[in-house]
């Protein structure tokens, strides 16, 4: 998809009813059914098995969008640290591009880097004479001529919209700096309120005429938790400072050092993810050949990656590369899903199959040994020397990017190419295709959806109808219902409930399948240098704080809520509701009741999914056969919201999330009332 175009649909959002507004959820159970129409039955089989439940069934996809990583689950502070988000760069043919090379940008003359401001008169302007090193080729020549111990000058930077500051927190200090000869120093670092209140500050001595690397601690007192504030490095005497790669870290999740945030971390943790499909999405194929990803720019020392533009318009510094990414499935528990560059970039510039693709054929094996070798292979070794000594799980890699779009329709030569050589050297991997291919037969593909709400769950019945002869498996990397925005309202947490039964109701072909896009800065949303590139995303969050919208606590039961295998279901007289018909205009009928049931086949739980989009209670008659018994009490996990509008925000983080009930009167058949806009997860002891 067009990175740079927004969503074709946004659908108009139900209004509430009265009846809506009037029910609250301890009384569903009473209220008679709303409808003449006969009460659906759902029957399941506890004793017919469909699918064994793929263990990575649940994952997360992530990419460089929306200020993911920078800005977002990256810890560092610094907004534009490397001076690079001015870079011009070259935008090479294929054929005039070498893969191994890092292709230095240059910068206009005369210009202040972006994001950072002078402090106290000093005159700041981006310097390419005096670089760090060919990775970074460019510093901030600070010029503080004026500073004095009485009005100090320097540079101050505002970060992504705002300098979190925790009380009685640690902030990590680092730069690289050298000085014109005369300079006496010393700097001091400091965080400060927009308001002039030194929250925190250390001084820094010994800046020579020689590039130096400079660390500092900040600690806070017991200041209020705020996010106005700056940070500021300056100097009380005169002088001439080059700067290069300046850093401030909090404390990071398990202590991770170049680690990511807590917060949001926790927020990954608690869903239970298995997988983490990266890096993309559109960042894996870049817009041109000189910002794809090039994994072998994104290991090592941060101060030796170039860093580039990401396809959603802004500079990554690739702080966050490849042990990061690694980093972050170790922290959370997941198994990378990896997407190798397959010699497509999005301004449709492609590689033919052949010995010009072989470089990067050779660079995807190199990938794969990097993240599974061990210290004995050349990039395991890489792996361990950047801070991970074991090796990672790998059972999937998939071959580029939504290929789909590359008009010249070459991706069927070049994912032969890779899936030969990844075949060949890697037998035991999977290997995933963007779309259809005839040359090889895929292992599995990758689908996307991106709906509206009656879209989504208009298609919630399609899987089950899909041939089971064909070989090749899905996957469902990239999935969401587009409705609300900067983060999905009830709505969209409702179609992608449906959606969800569906995937799950399907497991014997539905191997994995994960939300897209993951993450969004609800900071700045529209304008010039905006946080969002693309509305509805699962978690939000500004400098300080982060919320899950009501997909993410959807994402979240199901994640947390299911057994190992997938009982067959039938049903009777599922109810429909009226929506508008699409552009051609008109109305369609689309059911509105969804469902899903496992079990765990150790403890004998059954659980039962029941999805009601309707702005009406829903009774349900459930039916478990194949069971000797099911005790009268249960528990009931719902997710529920007044209308289909309602949502969560930064202001209101908790406004739409489960409640967990304990409930009676279940058994091997019972009739249970399922409130307006909801999702409920049913467990059920059956022995
Ligand atoms: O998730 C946003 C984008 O949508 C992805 O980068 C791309 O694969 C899809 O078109």
């Amino acid at each position: 998809m067009n990175p740079f175009k927004f969503p074709a649909r946004m659908i108009l959002p139900f209004k509430p009813t009265l009846l809506c507004l009037a029910i609250s959820a301890a009384a569903v159970n009473l209220l008679p059914a709303q409808t003449t129409n006969p009460i659906p039955l759902l029957q399941i089989k506890a004793d017919q098995v469909t699918a064994k439940v793929s263990p990575t069934l649940y994952g997360l996809m992530t990419e460089e969008i929306n200020y993911s990583y920078e800005g977002g689950l990256y810890g560092e502070l610094i907004h534009n640290r490397t001076f690079k988000s001015d870079a011009i760069q070259q935008n090479l043919k294929p054929d005039a591009y070498d893969p191994a090379q890092n292709y230095p940008a240059s910068y206009h003359a005369n210009v202040a880097p972006k994001f950072w401001q002078g402090v106290g008169g000093a005159v700041l302007v981006l310097d390419t004479n005096t670089p760090l090193n060919d990775a970074l080729n460019v510093s901030l020549k600070l010029d503080a001529s004026t500073a004095s111990k009485a009005a100090p000058a320097g540079v101050a930077n505002n970060g992504y919209w705002g300098i979190p500051v925790q009380p009685k927190t640690a902030y990590q200090v680092s730069f690289f700096a050298k000085a014109a000869p005369g300079f006496t120093g010393p700097l001091t670092a400091s965080i400060e309120s927009t308001n002039g209140t030194v929250l925190a500050s250390a001084e820094i001595s010994g800046v020579t005429g020689e590039w130096q690397r400079f660390e500092a601690t900040l600690k806070t007192k017991r200041v209020k938790p705020s996010k106005e504030n700056v940070f500021k490095l300056t100097a009380a005497a005169p002088g001439t400072i080059w700067l290069q790669a300046v850093s401030l870290f909090p404390p990071t999740y398990k202590n991770r050092p170049n680690g990511d945030r807590v917060d949001i971390s926790q927020l990954l943790a608690d869903a239970q993810p298995k997988f983490l499909r990266f890096p993309g999405g559109n960042y894996v194929e870049g817009n041109d050949f000189v910002n794809r990803f090039n994994w072998k720019q994104m290991i090592g020392p941060v101060e030796q990656r170039p860093g580039h533009r990401s396809c959603w318009g802004y500079w990554s510094t690739d702080g966050f590369g490849l042990p990061e990414f690694l980093g972050w499935c170790q922290d959370i528990g997941m198994e990378p899903v990896l997407a190798v560059f397959a010699g497509y970039t999005l301004n449709g510039n492609h590689v033919t199959n052949g010995p010009a693709l072989e470089p990067y054929v050779q660079e995807a094996l190199e990938e794969i040994e990097y993240v599974t070798g061990d210290a004995t292979t050349k990039w395991g070794a890489q792996r361990v020397k950047d801070g991970y000594p074991n090796p990672f799980p790998l059972h999937y890699v998939e071959i580029g990017n939504e290929d789909l779009f590359d008009k010249s329709h070459s991706y069927d030569g070049r994912f032969a190419q890779f899936y030969d050589a990844i075949k060949a050297k890697y037998p035991q991997l999977k290997i995933i295709s963007t779309t259809g291919v005839k040359s090889r037969v895929a292992d599995l593909n990758d689908e996307h959806y991106y709906e509206s709400e009656e879209a989504m769950e208009g298609q919630s019945f399609m899987y089950d109808k899909r041939d089971r002869s064909v070989p090749t498996k899905i996957f469902v990397g990239e999935w969401a219902t587009r409705v609300g925005s900067p983060t999905p309202n009830m709505a969209g947490a409702l179609g992608d409930a449906a959606w969800m039964c569906c995937l799950e109701r399907n497991a014997d072909i539905v191997m994995m399948h994960c939300y897209a896009p993951l993450f969004v800065n609800v900071s700045k949303l529209s304008g010039a240098d905006r946080s969002m590139q693309w509305p509805s995303d699962l978690i939000g969050y500004d400098a300080l704080t982060s919320y899950g919208s009501p997909s993410y606590y959807a994402q979240k039961l199901f994640s947390l809520h299911q057994g190992d295998a997938v009982l067959a279901t039938s049903v009777e007289n599922l109810p429909v509701r009226t929506v508008p018909a699409g552009r051609g205009g008109g109305t369609r009928q689309i059911k509105s009741l969804f469902y899903s049931a496992t079990r765990d086949r150790d403890s004998g739980k059954v659980t039962v999914k029941i999805v009601n989009t309707a702005d009406i209670p829903q009774p349900v008659t459930i039916e478990i056969s194949g069971v000797k018994s099911v005790t009268s009490k249960g528990t009931a996990i719902v997710l529920q919201a007044k209308n289909h509008n309602e949502t969560n925000s930064l202001k209101d983080p908790k406004h739409v999330v489960p409640e967990t009930e304990k409930v009676k009167g279940l058994g091997t058949s019972f009739t249970r009332t399922f409130p307006p806009c909801s999702i409920t997860v049913l467990e059920l002891n059956a022995k």
